[in-house]
Formats: C-alpha cells, sequence, structure tokens
C-alpha cells in the first residue's frame, strides 16, 4: 500500500482555515481519496482532555497561570498521542490526513507569542514527534488587522450560543498576535517548498480554487 499524505492548515485565530480544511476534506472524498481529519490540541480522548486545560479561560481561575513551558510541553503532550493513535496510521495505510495546526502553531504561539524562541519548540518536536513534517503546510495569512476582527468576532458568537468559554488565546493582546504573524512569516521564509503562505482576502470560494489547484499539485500520483 502507498503512504498516503500530510497536510497541515495554519494561520491566525480567525483565519478560515477550519472552513477551508473541511472543503477540501469534502473534495478529496469525492475525488475518492480516502482522506482522515483532525485538529490540535484534540482529536484523541487525551487530546481532548489536555484541549479543555488549555483553551478554557476559567481554567486559569481554578489553576492559576499556566507557565509557558507546561503550555508548550501540553501542546506537545497532545501532538505526540495524535501521532501515534491518528497520524501515522492514517498515513501509513495511504489516507490523506487534513490536520488543523500543528507544529507551526505551536512555534508561532508558545515560541514567537510566548516568546519561548523556535529553538526550544524545534528541539521538543524532534524529542516528543520524532520530528514528523507535513509534505505540505497551507498557511492561511490575510492581513493581521482582518484576522484580529474575524476572531474577535466569532468569539463573541461561540460564547454566545454556547455558553462555554474557549478564548484563552484570543484575550490575548494585539501585540501578542504580532508576533505570532511574525514568526509565521519567517516559518514561510524559511520553509518556502513545504510551507505555502496564501496571504489576501479573496472570498472564500476562491481561496479553496486555489488550495485545490496546490493540492492537486502536490498529490503523489495514484499506484496504478
Ligand atoms: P482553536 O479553537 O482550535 O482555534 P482555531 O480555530 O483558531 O485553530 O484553538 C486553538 C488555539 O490553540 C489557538 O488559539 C492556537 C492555540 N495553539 C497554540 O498556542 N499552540 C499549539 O501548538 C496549537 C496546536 C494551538
Amino acid at each position: 500500500m502507498s503512504r498516503g499524505y500530510f497536510i497541515t492548515f495554519e494561520g491566525l485565530d480567525g483565519s478560515g482555515k477550519t472552513t477551508q480544511l473541511r472543503r477540501l476534506a469534502t473534495h478529496l472524498e469525492a475525488e475518492g481519496h480516502k482522506v482522515v481529519t483532525l485538529r490540535q490540541p484534540g482529536g484523541t480522548a487525551l487530546g481532548d482532555r489536555i484541549r479543555s486545560i488549555l483553551l478554557d479561560s476559567k481554567s486559569e481561575a481554578t489553576l492559576g497561570p499556566i507557565a509557558p513551558a507546561a503550555e508548550m510541553s501540553l501542546m506537545f503532550a497532545d501532538r505526540a498521542q495524535a501521532i501515534a493513535e491518528v497520524i501515522l496510521p492514517a498515513i501509513n495505510s495511504g489516507s490523506i490526513l487534513l490536520c488543523d495546526r500543528y507544529t507551526d502553531s505551536s512555534e508561532a504561539y508558545q515560541g514567537g507569542g510566548r516568546q519561548l524562541g523556535s529553538e526550544r519548540i524545534l528541539s521538543m518536536h524532534r524529542a516528543a514527534c520524532d520530528n514528523l513534517q507535513p509534505d505540505l503546510t497551507i498557511l492561511l495569512l490575510p492581513s493581521l488587522e482582518a484576522s484580529l476582527r474575524r476572531a474577535r468576532r466569532r468569539n463573541r458568537r461561540h460564547t454566545q450560543q454556547q455558553g462555554t468559554d474557549e478564548n484563552r488565546f484570543e484575550r490575548e493582546s494585539d501585540d501578542f498576535y504580532r508576533r505570532i504573524y511574525q514568526k509565521y512569516e519567517e516559518i514561510a521564509a524559511r520553509e518556502p517548498h513545504r510551507v505555502i503562505p496564501i496571504r489576501d482576502d479573496a472570498s472564500i470560494d476562491q481561496i479553496q480554487t486555489r488550495i485545490r489547484e496546490l493540492v492537486a499539485t502536490r498529490l503523489p500520483a495514484p499506484v496504478a
């Protein structure tokens, strides 16, 4: 059986990557591919527990402030479990794995946003994830201003509808998001073959068309 393909989606909160990922999944399935989707943090039983600790702003009221290095380590505990339980089995059985966030998020948010620096994140990635890299990373990077506006809007809606509070990250300051944005730029410049940035504020449909074209040029030819 041929090896599958590993695609990650990255960007700031509110960049639209989750919508784009879902639409790409539907498209690839319609083309006859086996597709597995996953989001980080989360996607396994352990990961969902870690997610609720990390994202619920109330958890700081009970747990106290989470130290940046603890936050980083929890992200990698989640990721190591997802690799073992979901990512490697999917890739090894020939599926296309679409993952909503991966180690670039840790480098951007904890490395850049929380100022732990890239080297700490990359060495943690080698230790916890055996340095497993995606084949392709789609980085949605519309303007910082547009991203912040969308994140705030989405967050308000989310809290109103569900009464839950997954906004620990969204409460951060604009400077925090500026550092994340800059780190994503650095990653894209460092790894131009793997990381493809989509920078403008085109419509959802236009961006989806571009993503489909890009993925079509990258997917390995089916084995006859
Ligand atoms: P989520 O609700 O999935 O947001 P989004 O739809 O924007 O992806 O929340 C994930 C949050 O966790 C997001 O603010 C980014 C953050 N995060 C990190 O800080 N480091 C990481 O390694 C990952 C995977 C996510």
